[in-house]
């Protein structure tokens, strides 16, 4: 028998103050039936095109079934590698098929980021607010991270010089469109002027840009990636958002030197990617199946999105107004605390993620975060009455 108990198992330093995601928390706590959940960034499960997919499974695996299912490169499936180049080409993104490493969502390809540039307590520099899922990655290495102010146009480049100058960070993390989880994003002019930092002072900065094709008003910018010509963008995209997250299917572009360190670093997390995940991803690509779902998932998210915001016009409270992606971000009244509201509101069998978890630096407590796809307009107009009525107490 050991002396020691389980329990009293010394865990790893990079573990201390983690407590895992607050959004998995809260997805237990939801797990009722009949609640409505406006946590979460999930797809609305009407559009996982289940039959689809299994039929596109069964051609790529009778087709390249032996292939598939044997061992692969780490550096990823040729055929996804091909089409996510010419995806990138049609938003700007210039990446050889060569360029591009197909990871386990996006979420491994910051990790690989962070894996491949950060120390010890080296600094990242994040929005203020950004995605918690990010700062989980982060901590664990553990980086150290400084916000970076934000207004109604994203993330103020002023202040990133200035942090860039006083923090010399190893890493820039920007979700520029559709920001998770204010909605906002970067303008044009703030796109090119960030490219150019991250230029200017030799620090890769990463434009994690997995909503940018939930676009339901307003003409597409160009990706900062675009703008940059000096290989310090990484472009990090996902079809989590678009096709469906369970298959797991993001990519990282990046220079050769960078995407070398990124590829090393897979190998040790998980050797290669899902095969058949890539190739369905691939075949799915090379079929032109996604701009005629795009339309689907813009016409059905614009409609859920234009009624959340209804509700929270008559309601009286401070929001953002996004023109794509899947969050709302919006205000208590004065005084108010979303962590006591949630409790209140899961009683009336409603959900939404408090805001205090997306800073980095905690506070913050009126803020809250609404996912409008995963919630039809019934759900919706159910929901938000709930909540009303759950704030006049
Ligand atoms: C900004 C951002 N990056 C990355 C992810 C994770 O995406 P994936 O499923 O591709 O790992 C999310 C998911 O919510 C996100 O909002």
């Amino acid at each position: 028998m050991p002396s020691i108990s389980i329990n009293d198992l010394q865990f790893a330093a990079r573990f201390e103050g983690i407590t895992g995601s607050a959004i998995r928390e809260i997805f237990k706590l939801i797990a009722q039936p009949g609640m409505i959940s406006f946590a979460g960034g999930n797809p609305s499960a009407a559009m996982l095109e289940d039959a689809l997919i299994a039929d596109i499974a069964r051609d790529v695996l009778l087709r390249d079934g032996k292939r598939i299912l044997q061992y692969g490169g780490t550096e990823g499936w040729p055929a996804l590698r091909e089409q996510v180049s010419a995806f990138l080409a049609g938003l700007g993104v210039a990446a050889a098929p060569e360029a591009i490493l197909p990871t386990t969502g996006s979420t491994q390809g910051l990790d690989l980021l962070l894996k491949a540039l950060v120390n010890p307590g080296d600094t990242v520099l994040a929005e203020n607010p950004s995605f918690l899922g990010a700062f989980q990655a982060m901590r664990l290495y553990p980086a150290r991270i400084v916000p970076v102010a934000t207004d109604a146009d994203g993330v103020i480049p002023e202040a990133l010089e200035e942090a860039i100058r006083a923090h010399r960070p190893k890493l820039i993390y920007l979700i520029p469109t559709f920001q998770n989880p204010t909605g906002v994003t970067l303008t044009l002019e703030r796109r090119k002027a960030v490219a150019a930092l991250a230029a200017k002072y030799g620090v890769p900065l990463s434009e994690d840009d997995p909503y940018r094709d939930l676009r339901y008003r307003g003409e597409a910018l160009p990706p900062i990636h675009s703008f940059d010509d000096s290989g310090f963008v990484v472009y990090l995209i996902s079809f989590s958002k678009l096709i469906a997250p369970g298959m797991r299917v993001g990519a990282v572009t990046a220079p050769p030197a960078l995407l070398r360190k990124l590829t090393i670093g897979k190998q040790s997390a998980d050797t290669h990617m899902d095969q058949l995940a890539q190739a369905i991803v691939a075949e799915y690509l090379a079929r032109g199946l996604l701009p005629g779902h795009l339309e689907t998932l813009r016409s059905l998210y614009g409609a859920q999105l234009s009624r959340m915001l209804a509700h929270l016009d008559g309601m009286g409270l401070a929001h953002t107004v996004p023109e794509g992606g899947l969050f709302i971000w919006a205000k208590l009244p004065e005084g108010m605390d979303a962590l006591q509201v949630l409790e209140k509101a899961v009683e009336r069998r409603v959900a939404f993620v408090p805001g205090t978890h997306f800073y980095a630096d905690g506070g913050h407590p009126e803020a809250f975060r609404l996912n409008f796809s995963n919630s039809s307009l019934e759900q919706i107009d159910q929901g938000m009455a709930a909540l009303a009525e759950t704030l006049r107490g």
